[in-house]
């Protein structure tokens, strides 16, 4: 069995982070999320992956390669045109075993795949699909389940007294290889939207079970944002890089920290950051590897990826920052979101 991880949606959402990058590829606690995917799948027993690619592919095939610097073997399904959550799974139809995982790589889970897979054999049928509960399900499509787990329908966007359930499609299957021949090829087709209900239709037999542990996608600025105060608050055990050098204060390698520089907890500094002296930097603040943090910053609930330079003086609150930017001194930033024109990289 091998994990197709589908990684080629244009992440509109998510813009302007994603203008020039693929969403799996934004930084989650330094370190881009599809690297703590295949990292956290390994460890579940994987270790043949698809990726599923089209905007900005170039970047997910140079950074990860053939996989075996991370002891995984990685091939590629390159899309000519969009195809949609399913039509990129048809798309990865020749490089895809009997059966095989498939998982949104904008999704931020600690799945325990093995017991999905479990499952999955258990009832013999063509798809199984991770749900996750949530508070509100009427912004969602909703499952109707029987007894024994299979799927009857989705109800799309139901009214809190309609909803069957709280459970929605978590953006995870174990799938056999047989149901893609209900995927129409050469054209973009929705898994939600069009594949699902007609395998429903078609009875190939879709059952969903419930993952424990966390769960969160991050298509939007205000959930990347919490899944990094959730990392921070250790909500998520992610593996946070560097050291903890006080309590909720991950420092990096290398770093050079001005006198009186103040750190208020949870903070994660990356590897090779620089602060000036009298800076106060926290709390929830993340910090990417080489960025250079001027003198008297304030800098608190701020996301910023590697390679930042910040000038003195500059205060900064609820702010994500790309690649390579370079910030002013003297500025106030309350809320942006900011990245460069051009390619950058991790
Ligand atoms: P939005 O534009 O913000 O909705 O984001 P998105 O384009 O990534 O779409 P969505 O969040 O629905 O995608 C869920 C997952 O499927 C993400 O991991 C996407 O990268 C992936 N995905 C969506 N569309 C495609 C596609 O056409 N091809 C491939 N290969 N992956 C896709």
């Amino acid at each position: 069995m091998n994990a197709l991880l589908l990684a080629g949606g244009l992440g509109t959402r998510l813009r302007p982070l994603t203008e020039n990058l693929p969403k799996p590829m934004a930084l989650v606690a330094n370190r881009p999320w599809l690297e703590h995917l295949i990292i956290h799948m390994k460890r579940q027993g994987m270790d043949r992956f698809v990726i599923a690619v089209k905007h900005y592919s170039e970047l997910i095939r140079h950074y990860f390669g053939d996989g075996r610097k991370w002891g995984v073997h990685i091939e590629y399904a390159v899309e000519d045109t969009p195809r949609g959550t399913a039509g990129a799974i048809k798309n990865a139809e020749a490089l895809l075993d009997d059966r095989f995982i498939v998982v949104n790589a904008d999704i931020i889970h600690e799945i325990d795949l093995p017991k999905l897979v479990e499952f999955h054999l258990q009832h013999g049928g063509g798809v199984t699909i991770g749900l996750t509960e949530v508070e509100d399900p009427t912004q969602y499509g909703v499952v109707n389940q029987d007894m024994s787990g299979r799927i009857l329908c989705f109800v799309e966007k139901p009214r809190l007294e309609e909803a069957p359930s709280r459970r929605i499609n978590a953006g995870i299957y174990v799938m056999e290889k047989e149901v893609l021949r209900y995927i129409p090829d050469h054209r973009e087709v929705s898994i939600e939207r069009e594949t699902f209900p007609l395998l429903i239709e078609q009875e190939v037999g879709i059952y969903g079970q419930v993952i424990s542990g966390y769960w969160a996608d991050m298509g939007t600025k205000d959930r990347y944002r919490k899944i990094h105060w959730d990392i921070l608050n250790r909500h998520l055990r992610l593996g946070i890089p560097g050291r903890e050098t006080g309590s909720g204060i991950w420092m990096g390698e290398r770093c050079r920290i001005g006198k009186g520089v103040l750190f208020v907890p949870p903070v994660l500094i990356g590897d090779g950051v620089q602060i000036g002296d009298r800076s106060v930097i926290g709390p929830f603040a993340v910090i990417g590897d080489d960025c250079k943090i001027g003198s008297s910053v304030r800098c608190s609930e701020t996301i910023m990826w590697n390679r930042c330079m910040v000038n003195d003086a500059t205060q900064l609150k609820n702010c994500i920052f790309g690649y390579d930017l370079e910030l002013g001194s003297k500025q106030i930033l309350h809320e942006a979101v900011v990245n460069r024109t051009d390619v950058m990289q991790a």
